[in-house]
């Protein structure tokens, strides 16, 4: 869609070749794929070999908060290695452009809910941490060889889908996220929603949180490529809309996009969840020259259209 011509590699952990197969129809451009784990060096370095990179956008790793709490190693492993590895053979091939997808859990626990991106990073679980981890050794990478040229993208709460109904979310086994869970809701795949805690000091006293369209969130990625920042230089964007909503206000979103009941049924809270965050977006809007232009109810019927034409996902 933006003219690049796109080299993916991935070990298939959580996903499937058959989105790619779908992204191939929507543009009319090959992709080319290489079914890889990104921590296999030997592997990693015949991709590099056979292609010829301008930059690298890195979005392999495990995201899921209450793994990452029962399965720490399997997540600094997974996340940090595959980025060591990464890094290590971008720069025998002097391919030093890179946009990272960070995350908003780096933040933690701030004394404002409006996170930004002067901060510190203060995360409160292993998946947090491998993201922080992860932008300390870009940062420390970019000091030590100012040729690097590094971007990491703090993504808040990405939901949606692409508005063509093909391409969508599709976890595997329970969805660990709202979005996915009121989806499949919706579509009848799952008999309710367990609402995590309704006693936080909030508008309606559930959790509040940025949700920011995922073809937003894309050419949030297009902008930071495009920016092109100066040699040497590592920064960090917030990529969110800068206002939150509720879990009952996208239920209620969603109800209205799908014309569907939503049944739930309000469970003690989540540990480990926050009561409210948004980001302050201003800094990506400034120098990205990017911000979102798409709203809740935009994601809640692209949403719906990916979950009912797809009513079990890739597998349909
Ligand atoms: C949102 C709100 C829950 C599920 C996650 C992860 C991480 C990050 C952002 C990339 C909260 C409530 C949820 C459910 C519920 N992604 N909820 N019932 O925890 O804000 O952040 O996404 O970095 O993956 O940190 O997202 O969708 O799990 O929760 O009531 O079945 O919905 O309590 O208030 P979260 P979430």
């Amino acid at each position: 869609m933006s003219g690049y011509s796109v080299v993916v590699a991935d070990n298939l952990c959580n996903s499937s070749v058959e989105p790619l197969r779908r992204i191939e129809k929507l543009t009319g451009q090959p992709v080319t794929f290489y079914n890889i784990d990104l921590r296999d060096e030997p592997a990693l370095e015949n991709v590099f070999a056979q292609e010829n990179f301008d930059g690298v956008i890195h979005f392999a790793g495990l995201k899921a908060v209450g793994d990452s709490v029962t399965n720490p190693l399997g997540y600094y492993d997974n996340n940090l290695l595959s980025t060591i590895v990464l890094c290590r053979v971008m720069a025998r091939h002097n391919v030093k452009q890179l946009v990272f997808s960070s995350s908003a859990t780096v933040y933690g626990i701030q004394a404002s809910p409006k996170y930004v991106e002067t901060m510190a990073m203060a995360p409160v679980n292993p998946y947090g941490h491998t993201k922080a981890m992860i932008e300390q050794i870009l940062a420390d990478l970019c000091m030590s060889d100012p040729t690097w040229r590094i971007t990491a993208l703090r993504y808040f709460n990405p939901i949606g889908a692409h508005p063509s109904g093909l391409i969508g979310e599709d976890p595997n086994g329970i969805p660990n996220n709202l979005f996915p869970f009121v989806m499949q809701v919706a579509v009848g795949k799952r008999p309710e929603l367990i609402v995590f805690g309704n006693d936080y000091d909030t508008v309606d006293g559930t959790g509040v949180r940025d949700y920011i369209h995922v073809v937003d969130l894309a050419l949030g990625h297009i902008a930071a490529l495009e920016h092109d920042p100066e040699p040497g230089s590592y920064a960090t964007y917030n990529l969110g809309s800068g206002s939150g909503s509720s879990v009952f206000e996208v239920v209620d979103a969603f109800k209205t996009a799908s014309g569907r009941d939503i049944p739930y049924k309000v469970a003690p809270r989540r540990s480990g969840d926050l009561a409210i965050y948004y980001a302050d977006p201003s800094k990506a809007n400034r120098l990205l020259n990017w911000k979102t232009a798409k709203t809740l109810a935009d994601a809640c019927a692209d949403g719906w259209k990916w979950q009912s034409q797809n009513p079990n996902g890739y597998a349909s």
